[in-house]
């Protein structure tokens, strides 16, 4: 008789309690221990977009249109970029000197706005007269002196067509019969902005600043075991609406020798389209498998040297998913892909990015 095949590469869909192995932390106890008046929080709803300065709109342009986006408005010194979701924008640039400018949040009301204005260092709520569905927006710097803004009253736009499904043929289930994938080659479409990362010195006050002022919930704490004491070093954290589901993570925080952002984080289809390695464009991690989140992804280096990634069949959670702890390590970042770069480990601008600062090259 034939032995039996052991298959190496079974796949399940692990319930999110079983995931989190018995020492998950549950939602209510958490906002409990930290003490969260949720009435005084700036309520979020999701997140908006991306805020950069670049020194050259035209290169980055050109880079953004690559790697998915359309643009929705151009000025002479500012571009709106859109994907085919109901946001009218997904990232926005102007012209300077590179620079973050924040991600941005869509918050539930114009009350929340003005709670988020009163908040230290904020700017006064400006209305947006020259952007695509206008709206009012507030910018607050954090603990990291990193800015963040707050956006309510945008219109949204009609979303575009979703890209058909594929049809896979599975060894015993083979559903494709006489019809062959093809694909028009092209940008891997952008849908939506998913999240966007920070890397802090001082991890614990950044934290405390994001889930005291905001309904930011911790998804994932990762952490180093030092002294028999569990350190958190870096957490993936969501946006709070209760029995809603939403995307696992909106937000990162990760332990590091400087403040600097981390990258960006973009929707699309599927997996199966790509065109910036053929166009030259510097690939920095991937493709691969997230562990934390699931999703497939590939980062890439933008032409201003920030990281930028594209996600595919991501994770949903709500406020019955149990808090996740994680011992921090390159292997809890990828379940299959390419080696994990250094840059994603700690470089925050890409390598032809510092030749070209340094040699005007
Ligand atoms: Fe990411």
């Amino acid at each position: 008789m034939a032995p039996a095949v052991q298959l190496t590469n079974r796949y399940t869909a692990v319930p999110d309690i079983v995931a989190a192995k018995g020492a998950g932390q549950n939602i209510a106890e958490f906002k409990k221990e930290f003490a969260l008046d949720e009435e005084n929080q700036v309520r979020l709803v999701k997140i908006s977009h991306m805020r950069y300065q670049h020194p050259d709109l035209a290169e980055i342009t050109q880079f953004l249109q690559d790697f998915g986006m359309v643009v929705a408005k151009q000025t002479e010194d500012k571009v709106w970029y859109r994907g085919y979701s109901t946001d009218q924008y997904v990232h926005y640039a102007q012209e300077g000197p590179r620079k973050f400018l924040g991600g941005t949040f869509e918050v539930q009301s114009f009350a929340d706005l003005e709670m988020a204005a009163n908040l230290p260092g904020a700017t006064t709520i400006e209305e947006l007269t020259d952007t695509p569905g206008g709206g009012h927006i507030v910018t607050v710097t954090d603990p990291a002196r990193f800015p963040v803004n707050f956006i309510h009253g945008q219109t949204p736009v009609q979303g575009g067509d979703v890209p058909p499904k594929l049809i896979v043929n599975y060894e015993q289930e083979k559903p494709r019969k006489r019809a062959f994938q093809r694909f028009e080659p092209g940008p891997a479409a952008v849908h939506k902005l998913g999240h966007f990362g920070l890397c802090v010195t001082d991890f614990s006050s950044q934290l405390d600043f994001y889930i005291t002022n905001f309904n930011i919930i911790p998804r994932d704490f990762l952490y180093v075991e030092e002294d028999g004491q569990k350190r958190k070093v870096a957490v993936f954290a969501y946006i709070d609406r209760g029995e809603d589901y939403v995307d696992h993570h909106t937000f990162f925080l990760g332990t590091a020798g400087s403040n600097h952002v981390h990258h960006c984080f973009f929707e699309v289809h599927d997996f199966d389209t790509q065109e910036l390695a053929s166009k030259g464009y510097k690939s920095v991690w991937g493709v691969g498998r997230h562990i934390l989140g699931s999703q497939i992804f590939d980062y890439w280096w933008d032409t201003t040297g920030n990281m930028i990634e594209h996600y595919a069949d991501g994770d949903l959670v709500n406020d019955q998913t149990p808090i996740n702890f994680e011992p921090a390590g390159d292997e809890s970042l990828a379940v299959w892909g390419t080696r994990v770069a250094q840059s994603i480990l700690g470089l925050n601008v890409s390598p032809s990015f510092l030749v070209r600062a340094q040699t005007g090259r």
